[in-house]
């Protein structure tokens, strides 16, 4: 049996916080970049340049990423809504932006105020400026197995969106469950429907935990060949605009799962405990994350 590799794209940062209340210093939130950094996690998707109306949580973006130290080999992607945020963001010589239709009506007026087709043009027109200067895109579909708000999605739709995305010049796009509803059924259902239009080296999956799903969701993704999983420290995140969506599957279980995979993450297990307890110990709570837990009590 060949040993599958694993990219980890790390959103904790960004997906992890925007969702807590008690806005988090800009100098708290470099510190965990630097640790997630220092703890061999090379993807790091650290801020938003959202509209602080919507997200106050991440107003300060461009402080982060003019302050932080970037390590050579370490990527740092930007979360992007219009371009406004673009032209904020490309002034901090951000190097990766990642943009994020929704898959679902209801979601979509929620998080973004317009259709999807709207938010599919505005996207585009993002899309087509980072593609001129030569910065990359990454896209997510937000909603792929199931609404708050719309219920049940279609895999049909979601293809339809990842396929859009690909032809604005995505070099990957990561199919989102923002409430945590998907089973491993419905994961395959979906792998089903979108590798009909792109292949798994290409796709991402980005599962939040809600009902326990996080883990063996990736199993049924792993199975299609799925290479590269996002996931987030301590399992912290969600969405404001997404009701009961709970935190992202945790990067301390992913990478402990890894391991009994024989996957080699380059990732140190002990020195992203630490990263996931500086934060929850910050923001004053457990952490969400069972290996940390584990590993952190001893
Ligand atoms: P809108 O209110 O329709 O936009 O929001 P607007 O253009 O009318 O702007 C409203 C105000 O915000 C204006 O200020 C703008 O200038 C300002 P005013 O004139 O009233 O003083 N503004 C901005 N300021 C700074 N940076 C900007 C920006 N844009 C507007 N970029 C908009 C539309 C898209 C802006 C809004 O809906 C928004 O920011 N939405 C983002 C919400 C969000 O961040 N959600 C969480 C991320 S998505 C997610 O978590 C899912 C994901 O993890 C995948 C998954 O889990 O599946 C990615
Ligand atoms: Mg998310």
């Amino acid at each position: 049996n060949k040993v599958p590799e694993v990219r980890i794209y790390e959103v904790g940062p960004r997906d992890g916080l925007q969702n807590e209340s008690k806005f988090v210093p800009t100098d708290i939130k470099i510190e965990l970049i630097h640790k997630l950094a220092a703890a061999g996690i090379n993807n790091i998707e650290s801020a938003s340049f959202v509209s602080p109306k919507w997200v106050k949580q991440m107003s300060d973006g461009a402080e982060v990423m003019n302050n932080l130290k970037r390590s050579p080999g370490v990527n740092y992607p930007v979360l992007i809504p219009n371009l406004k945020g673009y032209e904020a963001a490309k002034k901090c010589n951000i190097e990766e932006i990642a943009i994020f239709p929704a898959g679902s009506e209801g979601f979509s007026q929620k998080n973004l105020n317009c259709s999807v087709e709207e938010g599919l043009k505005r996207f585009k027109v993002v899309a087509d400026q980072a593609v001129q200067d030569g910065i990359r895109v990454r896209g997510y579909v937000s909603c792929v197995l199931g609404c708050p708000y719309d219920g049940s999605i279609s895999p049909k739709a979601i293809a339809k969106i990842t396929e859009e995305l690909f032809a604005m010049g995505c070099y990957e796009v990561s199919l989102g469950d923002t409430i945590g509803v998907g089973t491993a059924g419905s994961v395959r259902r979906l792998m089903q429907e979108v590798l009909a239009v792109t292949t798994p080296d290409k796709l991402a999956l980005h599962f939040h935990d809600t009902y326990g799903q996080g883990l063996s969701n990736l199993v049924a993704g792993l199975e299609f060949g799925i290479k590269t999983v996002d996931s987030s420290i301590s399992g912290l995140g969600g969405c404001p605009y997404a009701r009961g969506a709970s935190g992202n599957l945790a990067t301390e279980d992913l990478v402990y799962f890894l391991y009994g995979l024989g996957v080699n993450t380059n990732v140190d297990l002990v020195q992203l405990v630490e990263a996931g307890r500086y934060i929850s110990n910050f923001l004053a709570k457990p952490t969400e994350s069972k290996v940390n837990r584990a590993l952190g009590d001893r």
